[in-house]
């Protein structure tokens, strides 16, 4: 535990011992383990303490005190997150000060951003790892995501295995909750991104001040070294507010006053997105499958890491042509039909309005908006989300997302509130596949279909049970039923 800040001084023979292992999680503990006892936001971590001791645990490490009469060595550490990450480094022997670490940070676009990043390291020829929201990858496989940034134990661990495959770069999203809790506390990032900052997330953080707060965290280089390459949304107020060290290299994108990586020449179609990317040595053109000008920023976030790592321009734009889709972001399904439909993961009024927004600025002739509303959740944001829905497109599909245990007529009922503020064209259908097949029967040419709210997610959870469902599977099917086909590329 070398490094970690103790309340009181280890006990001689506990300061000889080598733990087996470490775990947060007392059902992975192994006999000689050190478990980490954190205050959980569900569960308080001492609970599990005697459950780990029971798996022969050798001690347990906490910010918490002892519990009266606990049977085991209690190790009084002064922040638990913070001891697990040194710890976790010490154990895997510092994976991530020979990896190169991207970490991305920011309200929206971090994981197209890490995307993107990633197929430009890729496309340099490098074995990497992309850790996000949507899934971990790990040199071609494929891992469920645990949480959008895993806890630093998890984060090293992954680490290691990359670098006993031979990889040496990293791509990682780090949320604003991850910052603050300390999970990547003492990490070493080659380059930090900060992508924009908006109003989210403040049920956690309580301000935005406090928010702010958190990212500055990955620049100031919380319990270590300070990133060496600093990438930042010029056009952002909150971004230019972050504080550098002054050993850190920034580049500033954007599109306006003070950038030194922009973005000219600017073509956004439903075929993608097209522009020159310009710094003060070099022009060079991108292109792009991913729509709207949002990825604008994205890309330029993405070309600007790939610069932090000295690639050449055609690297670099090889790689942003060879990410095709960010799965569930604006993710088109092309059958070669004469309109457009994509599938995006939306499920908030302020998502919904801003991706109907990006389908307005590609010309959609009409806007066909499929969506629905999750059961057992905020029931508040039904009617705004109708409202939201309604006023922008000119027609509407209800259809349900997930009623869980709720009836799904009644979460419609809710929605409908907000949609009948309108005179939109409306079909209500509770069956989603079927409601599907009901928007794109309804699309002609230059149309675009937004199926709304699931994105990446490949499932529907009902009453009593969850079935499979992926609103891209589901699309292709009825637009293959309608004869139209595209060989996959
Ligand atoms: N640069 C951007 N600026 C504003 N909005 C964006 C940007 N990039 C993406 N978005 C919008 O935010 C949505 C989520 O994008 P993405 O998944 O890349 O962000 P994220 O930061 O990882 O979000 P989350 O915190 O939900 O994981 C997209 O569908 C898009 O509508
Ligand atoms: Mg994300």
């Amino acid at each position: 535990m070398s490094g970690v800040r103790l309340r009181a001084p280890l006990s001689p023979l506990l300061s000889q011992m080598d733990a087996q292992g470490l775990d947060y999680d007392s059902r992975r503990v192994q006999a000689g383990f050190l478990f980490f006892a954190f205050p959980g936001s569900r569960a308080d971590g001492r609970q599990f303490a005697l459950d780990a001791i029971g798996r022969g645990a050798m001690a347990v490490a906490s910010a918490l005190p002892a519990p009266e009469g606990f049977p085991a060595p209690w190790i009084e550490v002064e922040h638990g997150r913070q001891a697990l990450a040194l710890s976790a480094r010490n154990f895997y022997h510092r994976p991530d000060e020979r990896i190169a670490v991207t970490g991305i940070t920011g309200t929206n676009g971090k994981t197209t951003t890490s995307y993107l990043t990633d197929a430009i390291l890729r496309a340099a020829g490098k074995t990497t790892a992309m850790i996000g929201t949507i899934e971990y990858h790990l040199g071609g496989r494929v891992l469920p995501a645990v949480n959008t940034t895993p806890e630093s134990l998890d984060l090293e661990r992954l680490f290691a295995e990359l670098e006993r495959m031979g990889g040496s770069h990293a791509v990682m999203e780090v949320s604003s909750h991850a910052l603050a809790l300390g999970r990547v506390y003492g990490l070493n990032f080659h380059t930090a991104i900060f992508t924009n900052l908006t109003r989210d997330h403040l049920d956690f953080h309580g301000t935005m001040e406090e928010y702010f707060a958190a990212k500055q965290l990955l620049f100031s280089g919380a319990g270590g070294p300070p990133p060496a390459w600093a990438i930042l949304n010029r056009d952002d107020e909150w971004c230019r507010r972050v504080e550098l060290p002054r050993e850190c290299e920034a580049l500033w994108f954007g599109l306006g006053q003070g950038v030194t990586v922009r973005a000219r020449h600017i073509t956004s179609n439903l075929q993608g997105l097209r522009f020159e990317v310009q710094n003060r040595k070099e022009r060079f053109m991108v292109e792009s499958p991913l729509l709207g000008k949002i990825n604008v920023y994205n890309i330029l976030a993405a070309c600007c890491a790939g610069l932090s790592y000295g690639f050449t321009p055609e690297t670099i734009a090889a790689g942003i042509a060879q990410c095709r889709a960010v799965p569930g972001r604006f993710e088109r399904v092309d059958e070669g039909q004469p309109f457009a439909v994509v599938v995006d993961y939306a499920h908030t009024d302020d998502a919904l309005k801003n991706t109907i927004a990006v389908a307005r600025g590609l010309g959609a002739k009409r806007i066909i908006t499929l969506f629905g509303c999750g059961g057992d959740r905020d029931r508040t944001k039904r009617p705004l989300m109708g409202k939201a829905a309604a006023e922008n497109s000119d027609m509407v599909v209800l259809t349900s997302d997930n009623p869980r245990s709720e009836d799904p007529l009644a979460i419609m009922n809710d929605a409908l509130v907000g949609i009948r503020r309108t005179d939109v064209p409306l079909a209500i259908e509770p069956d989603r596949a079927t409601a599907i097949d009901r928007a794109i029967k309804e699309a002609r040419p230059g149309d675009v279909v937004i199926l709304a709210g699931k994105g990446h997610e490949t499932y529907q959870v009902l009453k009593d049970k969850t079935i499979d469902f992926d609103d891209r599977e589901v699309a292709r099917g009825v637009l293959r039923g309608f004869g139209y086909h595209r060989e996959p590329k």
